[in-house]
């Protein structure tokens, strides 16, 4: 069965959805088709950190409700190394500026729910991905689904399909550039049943390992614990988390520590990885098809959001006036602010974690950096203004 559109997207995560919902909202047809189930995508915990810029858009977007309603503002982080621990007061540093702490999991089921309300059309559960024609006027995507071959013709292609989908590959070998680095540490993720340790974010270096004490409610932490690139999530017991969390933390905070249930536990690898370029003939990446930073930033959720909003721009400029300037420059707009937190995340990770690689000097120098930035206005107001991020 051939279906026909204006634009294919592939990946129901957060970016294929906002885009489709982006362009429905300015009269902008779309299919979108995902491997998954509905209810696997909403089982995946992973961000929660949304920069100014990805809150106002949602709200564009119009899923602004709960956000607002359940949204915790967080206008500042601590960060703990050795005994010291110091505050960065991102709201003072950046003339206003501040984190939301509000799950994925929710944005992509007020995505769905948004899309289901306006008629969208997603097809989940499909088989057998792929793209062809990218060099005619209609290029298509074709999947199976119950044993059924189908087809979506269309003007454009958006490729939302994650790190491991298939519209990276199907840009040719000569003409896709990638740039690679991995860190020789993960993380164990997890969702828990506890009160946080506190009510702002805690990055914690120390010797035996980075921890990020995040959190999405009064009664639900989010922890990451850096660990070895080998660990499965079963060599984390309960027993283990807690007792190595409370290993990392500063007396005070370990005696306040709620241990509880782990609702999710996840292994999540450190890495940096970028595709250039994210446009190739009638197909357009976006997200973690494109790009992928160490979560110590907070980024890759917001970055997905700013290429979602770079795109939408392009094709409603497109559709509204004939012109294909924005879609021309889409790749190179969007991989500007990509690199810039690209390099943020790498550099908060390197300062953060110990690194099993380093000597002597290295560890000092680590140090001197943390020291550094605890003491200087300067050094808080850089790290402050990448962490809301660069307006779009
Ligand atoms: P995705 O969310 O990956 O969505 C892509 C969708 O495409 C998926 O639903 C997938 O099933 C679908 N798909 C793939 N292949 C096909 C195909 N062939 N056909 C059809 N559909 C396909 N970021 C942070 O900022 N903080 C965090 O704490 C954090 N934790 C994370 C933990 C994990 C385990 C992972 C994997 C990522 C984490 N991230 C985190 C990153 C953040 O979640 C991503 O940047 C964000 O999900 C990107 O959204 P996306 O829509 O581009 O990609
Ligand atoms: C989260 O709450 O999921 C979170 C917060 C900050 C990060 C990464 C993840 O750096």
């Amino acid at each position: 069965m051939t279906e026909h559109t204006q634009i294919g997207i592939i990946g129901a995560g957060p970016a294929g959805l906002l885009l489709s919902q982006v362009l429905h909202l300015q009269g902008i047809d779309s299919i979108v088709v995902e491997r998954r189930s509905p209810e696997y995508v909403l089982g995946r915990v992973r961000a929660g950190a949304l920069e100014p810029g990805m809150v106002k858009f949602l709200r564009a977007a119009g899923i602004g409700e709960r956000l607002d309603r359940e949204g915790h503002p967080h206008k500042g982080i601590a960060i703990a190394f050795e005994d010291k621990r110091f505050r960065i007061d991102m709201e003072e540093l950046t003339g206003g500026g501040y984190l939301t702490i509000y799950g994925q999991t929710k944005i992509t089921e007020d995505l769905m729910t948004a899309r289901a309300e306006r008629g969208g059309n997603l097809v989940y559960e499909i088989g057998d991905t792929s793209i062809h024609d990218l060099d005619a006027d209609r290029p298509s995507i074709r999947y199976s689904k119950d044993d059924e071959e189908h087809e979506i013709r269309c003007d454009f292609i958006a490729g939302c399909d994650g790190f491991h989908g298939i519209s990276r590959p199907t840009i040719p070998g000569d003409v896709l550039k990638t740039f690679d680095r991995k860190y020789p540490y993960h993380w164990i993720a997890l969702l828990t049943e506890s009160r946080p340790v506190s009510e702002e974010l805690i990055y914690v270096h120390h010797e035996r390992g980075f921890v990020l004490c995040s959190m999405r409610s009064p009664t639900q932490s989010r922890y990451g614990i850096q660990c070895g690139t080998e660990d499965t999530v079963d060599d984390w017991s309960e027993d283990r988390i807690w007792s190595e969390i409370s290993a990392r933390l500063s007396p005070d905070l370990a005696d306040s520590l709620d241990t509880g249930a782990c609702l999710d536990k996840s292994i999540v690898p450190k890495r940096s990885f970028v595709a250039e370029p994210m446009q190739y003939q009638r197909l357009f990446l976006a997200g973690d098809a494109a790009h992928i930073v160490p979560p110590t930033g907070a980024k890759g959720l917001n970055l997905a959001g700013s290429d979602v909003y770079y795109l939408s721009r392009a094709f409603i400029e497109y559709y509204g006036t004939g012109r294909t300037d924005l879609l021309g420059a889409y790749g190179a707009t969007a991989l500007d602010r990509v690199w810039k937190a690209e390099w943020f995340s790498g550099w908060m990770t390197e300062l953060l974690h110990a690194n099993p690689n380093h000597g002597p000097y290295d560890r000092r120098a680590q140090i001197a950096q943390l020291r550094l930035l605890s003491q200087s206005r300067a050094a808080q107001t850089a790290l402050a203004q990448s962490y809301v991020g660069v307006p779009y």
